[in-house]
């Protein structure tokens, strides 16, 4: 499974990608407007770190105009950015529209803000090379998050859609360990949530004792 920091945080990239396992990184607007740059300076300085260290990590570019031909203007000129960029579109009709479009084109996207299988559906007969459900949001107003990344996996499977399934909105570092045994293709997180799947207190405490114990193999040694 593919593993996305969903930030715009710089210092948080950087520190992700130099582990070395980064496949990329998504925005949108509310995570682009908490950083003081400009969008498109931005966007070119995150391809440049995550490419550094994983040439095919991609990054993902929210669009945020509402009618097609405003989405394709801003798509054209995003993808010019960086060739890892991919087109993140909100999904609505005009949203699918400009997603049909930009497919024949060969251009990525990310069709965004998904939260039932019909609509997965609809964005994966578009073209779609990556959908986005919304698990935490959905959890927050009392559905079930996950039940829909199940949902969408079994249609994509059942016509062999091969529209990517990219957990979004994880709050957890156990949303990311059911969507992978989901069979998600990516899951997207905050970075304090990348942080926390790496702790297990056994780790820890099983570390201090091998290095405690190399210690007095040294000491005993001289
Ligand atoms: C997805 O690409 C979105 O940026 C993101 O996951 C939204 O998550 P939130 O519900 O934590 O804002």
């Amino acid at each position: 499974m593919e593993i996305f920091l969903d930030t715009g945080n710089i210092e948080e990239i950087q520190k992700a990608a130099e582990i070395g396992i980064l496949d990329g990184v998504t925005t949108n607007p509310t995570l682009v407007a908490k950083e003081g740059i400009s969008f498109e300076a931005l966007i070119k300085k995150i391809a440049r770190i995550v490419t550094k260290h994983n040439p095919r990590a991609i990054v993902n570019a929210e669009v945020i105009s509402t009618d097609a031909k405003g989405m394709l203007k801003e798509a054209s000129k995003l993808s010019k950015l960086h060739k890892n960029v991919v087109i993140k579109i909100p999904l609505i009709p005009e949203g699918i529209k400009a997603v049909a479009h930009l497919s024949k084109r060969k251009i990525r996207t990310n069709v965004t803000l998904c939260f039932s299988a019909n609509q997965a559906l609809l964005a994966a007969k578009a073209g779609a090379t990556y959908i986005s459900p919304f698990v935490g949001r959905l959890d927050d107003v009392g559905s079930r998050g996950l039940e829909l990344v199940e949902e969408i996996r079994a249609i994509y499977d059942n016509y062999n859609y091969k529209t990517k399934l990219l957990v979004a909105s994880i709050r957890s570092p156990d949303h990311v360990l059911k969507s992978a045994l989901i069979g998600a293709d990516v899951c997207t997180m905050p970075y304090k949530i990348f942080e926390k799947m790496f702790n297990h207190p056994l780790t820890d405490k099983g570390l201090e004792k091998f290095l405690d114990d190399w210690k007095a193999y040294q000491k005993k040694k001289r």
